[in-house]
């Protein structure tokens, strides 16, 4: 049995992912500041091993296969930053290589037991978290001295331009096709390079116009995976000149998105996925039209000692921290007041109702919408407002009017229904007493 449609596959490798087997891409709904512009992840962990890497793997094994620099019984050798080494490790499993990694004690310790339990070779060094090329002592300079060893071969995803080519085959006709032609910002996090090299350039091959970004963290940083700009000088396949801008983004910031994004989206990114998301927010302009692809590399669950480090309240026996959404509610609504956006007057909220019947949200007490409602209003007092979800529209494009007593708490109706993903809320300026006043329709129960 091998079909790949129903996805049943003869081999794990089977699973690697190609236009026609493509990483999911989702919308991301929460966190997203925009008011037009749609912003997609792709979640890059729904890869066999785990990672984005599965691909430059594959690829850079597939490539020195035909090369005949990898044969039968193959040693490779590979300094990486843990998830090129994984999907190495496992790839050299199913095809009967072996793999040996030396890398830096700073690469957290789960990706390196992960890499042991794999079967990898693994040797420790006091290297930078990013190795660098030109560092006697690392991780690098000891791969290529092993590298020169009979039987060894390194495939060295630095320079290698089966890196970029990997995702120029798959990571960007699956773009491409999974968003029809609509894509029109490309964003990812800098650490070869490979992604944003091969995939911009296959983009931007399909339309010349579309906007490649790239996303770095600032000096000193903590996220496995992506370089500074200092670091990235080091590496070969960083091309500035394909690139339409990039973005620096604090270690901190990106710890603080990853914790929204795994709360508030619930979606398992790691840090350097929200690195690059944060990047994403900067750089691109919000208008109509614009259709962001931002790739997520990793999920969360190998950074848990990382994580730790940044964000208060995860050690054991730490207090459940306040929920991020009550606090967002309590500093953003007077912001919401006054923003003709997220407001509308009562004559306008009444003409639309009488043509479209929006959906409309009653915070009130029960007693008060009890007493008089727009009809087919569904009653959710504020009070209990983040404690039921049920009956609000699927479509979070539906148009939705939030409605109080004097518009003053339908305000934060509006955010909260916001922190839901719905895009098109509105609060009711002047509230029931306005609607009363002008004598528009209402039910009482
Ligand atoms: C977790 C993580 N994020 C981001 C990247 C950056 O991808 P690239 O090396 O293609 O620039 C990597 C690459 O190692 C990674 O492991």
């Amino acid at each position: 049995m091998n079909d790949p449609a129903l996805r049943v596959h003869d081999s794990i490798l089977g699973l690697l992912s190609s236009a026609d087997n493509p990483t999911p891409l989702v919308r991301l709904n929460r966190v997203v500041p925009f008011r037009d512009t749609q912003v997609y992840a792709k979640l890059e962990w729904y890869n066999p091993f785990g990672a984005v890497k599965d691909r430059v793997a594959a690829n850079l094994v597939a490539d020195g296969e035909a090369r005949l620099t990898v044969q039968a019984g193959q040693k490779l050798v590979e300094p990486t930053s843990g998830n090129t080494g994984m999907a190495l490790a496992m790839i050299a499993n199913a095809k009967g290589y072996t793999l040996t990694t030396p890398l830096s004690v700073e690469i957290p310790l789960e990706k390196r037991t992960m890499l042991r339990f794999f079967g990898a070779e693994v040797i420790e060094l006091e290297d930078a978290l990013c190795p660098a090329p030109g560092a006697p002592e690392g991780a690098i300079a000891m791969a290529m001295e092993m590298a020169e060893r009979p039987g060894f071969h390194m495939l060295n995803q630095y320079v290698n331009e089966a890196n970029p080519d990997a995702h120029y085959k798959t990571t960007g006709p699956e773009i491409w096709r999974q968003t029809e032609g609509t894509v029109t910002h490309f964003v990812a996090g800098l650490g070869t390079c490979g992604t944003i090299t091969g995939t911009g350039r296959f983009l931007k091959e399909q339309r010349s116009a579309l906007k490649v970004l790239g996303v770095h963290p600032a000096e000193g940083h903590d996220i496995p995976g992506v370089r500074s700009l200092r670091q990235l000088q080091q590496t070969q396949l960083f091309r500035p000149a394909e690139y339409d801008g990039l973005a620096e983004v604090q270690n901190q910031a990106a710890f603080e998105l990853c914790l929204r994004l795994n709360r508030e989206e619930s979606i398992i990114a790691g840090p350097s996925s929200a690195m690059a998301l944060a990047g994403a927010f900067e750089l691109v302009p919000d208008e109509p039209g614009h259709v962001v692809v931002v790739i997520f590399p990793d999920s969360a669950f190998k950074y848990a000692s990382s994580v730790v480090k940044y964000l208060p309240g995860l050690e054991p026996g730490a207090a459940k921290p306040a929920a991020p959404r009550d606090a967002l509610l309590d500093t953003m609504v007077e912001n919401v007041r006054g923003n003709a956006d997220l407001t509308i007057d009562v004559d306008a909220a009444h003409e639309q109702w009488q043509v479209g019947r929006p959906f409309v949200l009653d915070v009130r007490p029960s007693d008060e919408y009890q007493e008089a409602h727009i009809p087919s209003a569904v009653s959710r007092p504020i009070a209990v407002l983040g404690e039921n979800y049920a009956g609000l529209p699927d479509d979070l494009d539906a148009p939705i009017f939030t409605v109080c007593q004097r518009g003053n708490s339908s305000l934060s109706g509006v955010l909260f229904l916001q922190s839901l993903g719905y895009r098109t809320v509105r609060s009711i300026t002047g509230g029931m007493l306005a609607w009363r006043e002008k004598g528009f329709v209402t039910d009482a129960e």
